[in-house]
């Protein structure tokens, strides 16, 4: 495989961080520009994310001196530096949508964390192991925008990715309809328990527009390609309730689910452990080797002990049993920046290098 050069727009953030440790080292990506707002311009990335700097793994040395560009002011200047860009920006929904366009339209591909792009119906919206057939969305996309190379893909909400994945290989059964109860890291807020305290001791019962993704995402993620455009799938009904608690990384969800034909419990079970999705077949560098673990413990997953599971890339599950109300309950875990922000990411731009669409 080429070695492509990346863009991180959005690096100071708590997200743009995390791109930054993962692709240290990657076999395939090369970091050869930084930005963020133009507070952060001008400045070296040691500078600039300061204190900030949220891992006990130190920035790595490569990074430190190079100079963090101004997102908007330097597009042009970024653009001629990379193949591509990962974008993660705390900003305004139509700002971002208009940046995000703007790199497409420059013929930079912009591989988003952000959620403004999520619903634009010709962007598709990817967990690459679940819905990678939605990447042929793009040639359509690329004609609206009027680009050869430039496109934008995106990564789902966080909060999802702890129980869409376990519920996908359950799609067979015939889903019916599906309760979920998230219990939300800080890190998904962009803190740390020093930059939110109030947290500790606590439980916030709100996070804005939480449960609106978790409902609304994963049936554009089940939805199908239909001349041009990704049409919503009309099931399973979701329903969520997303709580905010005192956990640095890690999204736990609390899963009901009832099906059309009820499997056995050792049906789910062998679901689980035979799912792999294409990141596993075309052994994608930051693919986890299984992406779906059952653990049989009653105290597991535990946000703290499982989280890091393949890296931060693999779900995880457990307390599989029958409930009194749908036909099963169970847990799942994942980590929020790395499966569920920066490393889907990586993951996602992995599978849009391997077939083709990054050259
Ligand atoms: N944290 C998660 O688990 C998670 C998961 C999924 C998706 N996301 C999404 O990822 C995005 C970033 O989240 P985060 O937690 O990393 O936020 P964050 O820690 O607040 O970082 C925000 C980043 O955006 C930059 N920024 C702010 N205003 C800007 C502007 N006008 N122009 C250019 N850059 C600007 C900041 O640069 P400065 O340092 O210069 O201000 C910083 O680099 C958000 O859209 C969030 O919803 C986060």
């Amino acid at each position: 495989m080429k070695t492509y050069n990346v863009g991180v727009i959005g690096a100071t953030g708590m997200v743009g961080q995390r791109f930054m440790l993962l692709l240290a080292n990657h076999p395939w990506f090369k970091v050869t520009a930084l930005a963020a707002s133009a507070r952060s311009a001008g400045k070296t990335y040691a500078e600039a994310v300061g204190e900030k700097w949220s891992f006990e793994t130190p920035i790595p040395e490569s990074y430190k001196t190079m100079t963090v560009l101004d997102a908007e002011a330097d597009m042009d200047e970024i653009a001629a530096k990379v193949d591509f860009v990962f974008c993660a920006v705390n900003m305004d929904k139509a700002k971002i949508r208009a940046i995000e366009e703007a790199y497409a339209k420059k013929e930079v591909p912009v591989v988003s964390n952000n959620s403004a792009h999520r619903f634009t119906a010709d962007v598709p919206m990817i967990i690459p192991e679940i819905n990678a057939e939605h990447l042929d969305v793009i040639p359509a996309q690329r004609k609206r925008l009027q680009t050869k190379r430039g496109f934008i893909a995106v990564k789902s909400n966080c909060s999802l990715q702890s129980y869409v994945p376990l519920l996908h290989p359950l799609k067979g059964f015939g889903i019916k309809d599906a309760a979920v109860c998230t219990y939300q890291a800080i890190s998904g807020a962009g803190k740390t328990f020093k930059t939110m305290p109030e947290i500790l001791d606590n439980v916030i019962p709100y996070i804005g527009g939480e449960e609106e993704k978790s409902e609304k995402e994963p049936l554009k993620i089940w939805g199908s390609v239909e001349n041009g455009e990704i049409v919503s799938a009309q099931s399973p009904v979701i329903t969520a309730q997303c709580l905010r608690v005192p956990v640095s990384d890690g999204h736990t969800a609390a899963v009901f689910v009832s099906f059309e034909q009820k499997p056995t419990k050792e049906q789910i079970l062998e679901a689980w452990k035979n799912f792999q999705g294409e990141p596993q077949k075309l052994g994608l560098p930051s693919a986890p080797a299984q992406f779906l673990t059952y653990f049989e413990e009653d105290n597991r997953p535990q946000a703290k002990l499982d989280r890091m599971q393949f890296g931060g890339m693999g779900v995880t599950a457990g307390r599989l049993r029958e409930d009194t109300l749908f036909d099963y309950k169970f847990i799942g875990l994942s980590h929020n920046t790395l499966r569920g922000a920066a490393g889907g990411a990586v993951l996602l731009a992995e599978l849009l290098a391997a077939k083709g669409y990054m050259d």
